[in-house]
């Protein structure tokens, strides 16, 4: 069954915690874009006397409730994190089923990305990321590239530090005059370049960390951490998120809360 995402007509019951969290949200003012730290797939499957693997399957199905509510929602960009380059430390077995959720999640969703005008992009060093993976990514994004609706960014072999590191490199390469580098132009080598900063992030499991996501990008971000693990992350989730994002004062350093988005 493929869906069109229309509005969040219908898709939201009227009477529900849903319906009132929708009630108290200012559409004129919505996050341009939202990250994710998806964690706790591993403590939710532990919790059911099951192996980590099976939180991980869970997880995939949150993804692309994440992906369908935020796209309803009218947020532009949704990045998730969904491996890091400190990952590759997990056992062999557990590695490979993440890498295959990924390849399954492409292969059920291309056209639900496809017919709801979404985009697909990656960030994060793609070699080191299974061949066969790369080649789907590479598929996707090529055919997602000129969708306009939504963008959502995959964080893949991904961290913040190297990501860095890489920019400054192809900088260096590039011999930038040292009078031209400043933040915008430094941002253009980044993985990220095009995109604006995240607006608000949203970590799952309660932890209080970056873990190497974002840290150029997360300067001024509004942090939310929600105790649900991953794999119980609901459309109300992100709806609470999104309510609690606006009664946020954002300053950027000044002493007036400032109405417009994250910079660029
Ligand atoms: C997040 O869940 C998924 C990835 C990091 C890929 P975890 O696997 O980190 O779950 P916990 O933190 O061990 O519960
Ligand atoms: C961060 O979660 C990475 C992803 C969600 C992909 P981790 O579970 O790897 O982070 P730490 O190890 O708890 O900091
Ligand atoms: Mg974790």
């Amino acid at each position: 069954m493929f869906f069109m995402f229309d509005t969040l007509e219908g898709y939201i019951k009227p009477g529900t915690v849903e319906a009132e969290l929708v009630k108290q949200i200012d559409f004129t003012r919505l996050p341009v874009h939202v990250a994710i730290i998806m964690d706790g797939n591993g403590r939710w499957a532990r919790q059911r006397n099951l192996p980590r693997t099976e939180g991980h399957k869970a997880g995939s199905e949150s993804v692309k409730e994440a992906v369908e509510a935020a796209a309803r929602l009218g947020i532009k960009y949704l990045t998730l994190y969904a491996f890091s380059r400190e990952n590759w430390k997990r056992p062999e077995d557990e590695v490979n089923t993440l890498w295959g959720l990924l390849r399954k999640y492409l292969a059920e969703e291309s056209r639900v990305l496809l017919e709801n005008d979404l985009r697909l992009k990656v960030i994060g060093e793609r070699n080191g990321i299974p061949y066969l993976v790369r080649r789907e990514l590479a598929r996707v994004e090529r055919q997602t590239r000129n969708n306009r609706r939504m963008t959502v960014v995959l964080a893949l072999n991904y961290g913040g530090r190297q990501e860095i590191i890489k920019a400054i490199k192809k900088m260096v390469r590039r011999k930038s005059r040292l009078e031209e580098i400043d933040e915008n132009s430094f941002a253009r080598y980044l993985d990220t370049a095009g995109i604006p900063d995240p607006d608000l992030l949203i970590r799952t499991s309660g932890e209080m960390r970056l873990s190497n996501f974002l840290l150029w990008q997360s300067a001024y971000t509004e942090l939310w951490v929600t105790p649900v693990l991953w794999p119980d992350f609901r459309k109300k989730d992100l709806l609470q998120a999104v309510v609690d994002y606006q009664k946020r004062e954002r300053r950027f350093g000044g002493v007036e809360p400032v109405q417009k988005k994250g910079r660029t």
